[in-house]
């Protein structure tokens, strides 16, 4: 069989299948959107039939309950966003930018994997040499018995490792530096990445081990290569942060085995990531209620309430259309908001540039922080400052009306948790939320009538 012909291609987008590019994909009419790929059906049936364990159909009542053995990493914010540690057998992406710290949490989470469990990790690495990586252990205090760790590529000596080894965790750092010599694709390519990540995820589901591989994110901000290896693992996690702060969040955007609203935050110290445990607390330090344009806001994330300050700057702008810049928010619904200012509560903004802020390069990404911003505007606009240990909570209507948001009462628990002593939401109408002790809600039906209690009206 000519090599070639073991290579079709495929729309990214909508899987349309076809022998030769096309720039305009007919299934789904996305531009550019084809890539090669392997035709799997003319790949090595041998390896993939003797991997494939025969299996029997049975009885659904006689189907024996998965025995839910999550395994603990000894990294509580990670466990958390798995969704109480990793299962045995399941395959987790870990996707991010460059330098944000992926290679530092996969070795944390190794050596202590491996501590507690007193079984060996493997930890492949395809990007450094053991020394480099040896030298990262040493610096974050990662030097176990049981970490093994080998500078590897090839997707058969790497399986191989793993079959000799037997290892209870696997890490491989990165899944695009992945090589399989008998793929006719190119390293990096999609086919390579693909179906070298297929193998490695086959074995470690026949062999029930664990196993996390690292993905780089493109610029584009899809995992490199195919968004189908997203499809291949049973969970994708995403590790965020602005470069230049100590603070990363870790999220799910996908999980098998778990919820996929929790949120991970981590500090990124000289000893490696640190669990930062009360974020809210560390996402307030700098909070000085002295000046106009904050606003406190308490943000849903999973189970997790974050306190976080929206900041807005309004000044009057030499152009004749006024600069906005939003970070952190929903660009859309920011400028919606802004409109809704103008509008439904007399605040001229028109003529004004406007750039809002979440603090700590938090992406909240919720309606429920729609009242947070707009009074952080306001504040801003009139140049009045707002009341003290006051948190804001509510989604905003293009009628100017506050609605009522998830997780009210979690929300106003962590605010008093911290210090804050009333609130600003929505009318509670039937919704069993009570205030915590010593705590006043101010409840508005509209935008327009809660700036004016605030005097950010006239
Ligand atoms: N000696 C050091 N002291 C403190 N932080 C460091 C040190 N070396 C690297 N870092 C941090 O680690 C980050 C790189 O982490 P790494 O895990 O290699 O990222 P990734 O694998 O995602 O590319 C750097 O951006 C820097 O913040
Ligand atoms: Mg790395």
């Amino acid at each position: 069989m000519a090599k070639k012909s073991k290579l079709v291609f495929a729309c990214k987008e909508c899987g349309h299948n076809s022998p030769k590019w096309m720039g305009k994909c007919p299934g789904c009419n996305a531009w550019n959107s084809f890539v090669e790929e392997l035709d799997v059906s003319k790949v090595r049936p041998s390896r993939r039939a003797a991997l494939n364990t025969p299996t029997k159909p049975q009885r659904i009542h006689e189907v024996q309950p998965l025995k839910s053995s999550r395994i603990g990493t000894g990294i509580g914010e990670l466990d958390r966003v798995l969704g109480g540690g990793i299962v045995p057998g399941s395959a987790v992406l870990l996707a991010g930018d460059p330098g944000i710290g992926k290679s530092t949490l996969t070795l944390q989470a190794a050596h202590r994997f491996a501590k507690a469990t007193g079984k060996a990790v493997l930890y492949v690495t395809g990007e450094e040499s053991p020394e480099q990586v040896k030298l990262r252990a040493e610096r974050l205090d990662c030097l176990g018995n049981e970490l093994f760790v080998v500078a590897e590529t090839m997707l058969d000596a790497i399986r191989n490792h793993i079959k000799e080894l037997e290892p209870a965790l696997c890490i491989i750092d990165s899944v695009q530096t992945l090589y399989d010599s008998e793929l006719p694709s190119a390293p990096g390519s999609v086919g390579q990445v693909r179906e070298c990540a297929a193998g490695i995820i086959m074995q470690a589901k026949s062999m029930n081990m664990p196993v996390i591989l690292v993905g780089h994110v493109t610029k584009e901000g899809t995992v490199a290569g195919p968004r189908t290896l997203e499809h291949m693992v049973d969970t994708v996690l995403n590790f965020e942060g602005e470069k230049f702060q100590a603070y990363r969040l870790l999220r799910a955007s996908k999980n098998r085995f778990g919820s996929t609203g929790e949120l991970g935050v981590f500090e990124m110290r000289q000893e490696g990531l640190v669990e930062v445990e009360n974020a809210s607390k560390v996402f307030l330090d700098e909070y000085d209620n002295t000046r106009s344009g904050c606003a406190i806001l308490p943000a849903a994330e999973g189970t997790r309430v974050l306190l976080v300050e929206v900041q807005a700057l309004v000044s009057p702008s030499p152009m004749s259309s006024p600069r906005r810049r939003v970070t952190g928010l929903d660009q859309n619904r920011a400028h919606m908001l802004l409109a809704v200012l103008e509008r439904r509560a007399g605040l001229k903004l028109s003529q004004m540039e406007a750039y809002m802020n979440v603090v700590g390069g938090v992406v909240v990404d919720e309606p429920g922080a729609d009242l947070a911003a707009c009074f952080a505007v306001a504040s801003s606009a009139q140049e009045v400052k707002l009341p003290p240990a006051t948190v804001f909570i509510g989604e905003v209507g293009l009628a100017g009306e506050v609605r009522t948001v998830t997780h009210m009462q979690g929300r106003l628990d962590e605010a008093s948790r911290l210090g804050f002593t009333q609130a600003v939401v929505p009318k509670l109408r039937g919704e069993n939320v009570r205030a915590p002790e010593g705590f006043r809600l101010i409840q508005i039906g509209n935008l327009r009538e809660g700036l004016e209690k605030f005097y950010l009206v006239e």
